[in-house]
């Protein structure tokens, strides 16, 4: 499963930086690092609806405090 998380300036203002080690802490806990690659991405173009994450090619907008359900949701559920 491919997770990108856009690191451009709009979404890093939002926390995306917070969001990428709330992910790799939480993917390391659940010992998932070889199913889920977690990647940084440039700006999509989608900057008003915050920090964009896609999860093999689906967009979602997350924030700091919504990604551990989005992990447990979006990730762990889909594993
Ligand atoms: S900065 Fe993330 S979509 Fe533009």
């Amino acid at each position: 499963m491919r997770v990108t998380i856009c690191i451009g300036s709009a979404c890093h203002l939002k926390g995306s930086r917070e969001i990428i080690q709330q992910l790799q802490q939480l993917v390391k806990e659940h010992g998932v690092s070889d199913k889920v690659d977690l990647n940084g991405a440039f700006c999509t173009g989608n900057c008003v609806n915050g920090v964009c994450v896609t999860v093999d090619g689906t967009l979602y907008s997350l924030s700091p405090e919504t990604t551990k359900e989005f992990f447990e949701k979006e990730i762990l559920g889909r594993l």
